[in-house]
């Protein structure tokens, strides 16, 4: 998959320009990620790990390998490195209320299927796709008999990795778990925290790309791509929520980060009618009725 970069200017501090700009756009062609000022900013610490695992000196020569081999493994840790994997457990907690109290008690009283289908596109490490998963188990007597399908997804396989492990340090479980899921719902694992096996069996990690999707398939009730579109352009933000459109039914509902909108991105969303700072497909809600009507004559 190749998408055309749009070569802004790169904030840097020693950083060569051509090695920077060729790092940035490397990130842009694969993930569509344009570099956040303050990341740019950090481009050679964030690179130093890569640097010393694949014994390169400095990022002139780093530029230069990859400029001279095609090393798949090398560009996916220089990918991984320059990612904002930034994530925590029921991040924006109202969200994670809103889902507790009104979208999930919606989606119980309206699935005549009795199937759940969530998916966390740009999950990260997995705190948002185990928050989910938290929820759900906490209430599990209302799902019994349900087939429940969590789908979180990322382009970074490290990320998807380390999700998949289920495995959090204690600053990790320290931002937005409470102490009562902690113990009821993660075993320490020698310094660090796992999540149990029932957690991690009910959620499907795959590394995958939002513009070039292999993995989701059908529509899903609730579908979450919080603090992903932030650093893409408006012209792929239109691409990656067309996506989400597709793979929404008329009561599906969306959320984004708290800095993100589908305002004047197409119009593939509109603000959802019931849930506040949800989204709905455009055209496909339910007309609401306005009572009985009268009859003529
Ligand atoms: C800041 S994190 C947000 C994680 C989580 N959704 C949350 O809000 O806590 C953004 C994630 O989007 C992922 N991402 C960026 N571009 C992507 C793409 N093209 N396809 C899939 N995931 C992508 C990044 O790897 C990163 O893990």
């Amino acid at each position: 998959m190749r998408l055309m970069t749009s070569s802004p200017p790169i904030p840097t501090g020693r950083l060569n320009q051509g090695a920077a700009r060729l790092l940035s756009g490397l990130l842009e062609a694969r993930t569509g990620q344009t570099l956040s000022e303050g990341r740019a900013w950090r481009m050679e610490t964030a690179l130093r790990p890569v640097l010393r695992d694949h014994d390169l000196v400095d990022m002139d020569s780093l530029a230069a390998t990859l400029l001279r081999n095609s090393d798949a493994p090398l560009e996916a840790a220089v990918i991984d490195a320059l990612l904002n994997n930034e994530s925590s457990f029921f991040r924006d907690l109202q969200i994670f209320d809103m889902i507790a109290r009104q979208i999930l008690p919606h989606v119980h009283t309206d699935r005549q299927d009795r199937t759940l289908r969530i998916w966390s596109a740009g999950c990260s490490t997995g705190q948002e796709a185990y928050s989910l998963a938290i929820q759900l188990r906490n209430d599990w007597s209302r799902w019994n008999g349900w087939r429940i399908e969590i789908l979180a997804t990322d382009v970074s396989g490290a990320a998807i990795d380390q999700a998949r492990a289920g495995i959090f340090s204690q600053m990790d479980v320290q931002r937005g778990l409470a102490i009562g899921d902690l113990i009821k719902w993660f075993e320490p694992h020698g310094d660090d925290w796992r999540a149990s096996p029932e957690l991690r069996r009910m959620i499907d990690f795959r590394q995958d790309n939002l513009f070039d999707p292999a993995v989701p398939t059908g529509e899903y009730d609730l579908l979450l791509c919080r603090n992903v579109l932030l650093y893409f352009t408006p012209e792929r933000r239109q691409v990656v929520l067309s996506l989400l459109a597709r793979r929404s039914h008329a009561k599906s509902v969306l959320l984004l980060g708290a800095g993100e909108t589908v305002i004047g991105q197409g119009g593939d969303f509109i603000a959802h009618p019931e849930f506040r700072g949800g989204y709905a497909r455009q055209g496909l809600l339910p007309i609401p009725t306005a009572g009985p009507t009268r009859r003529a004559g």
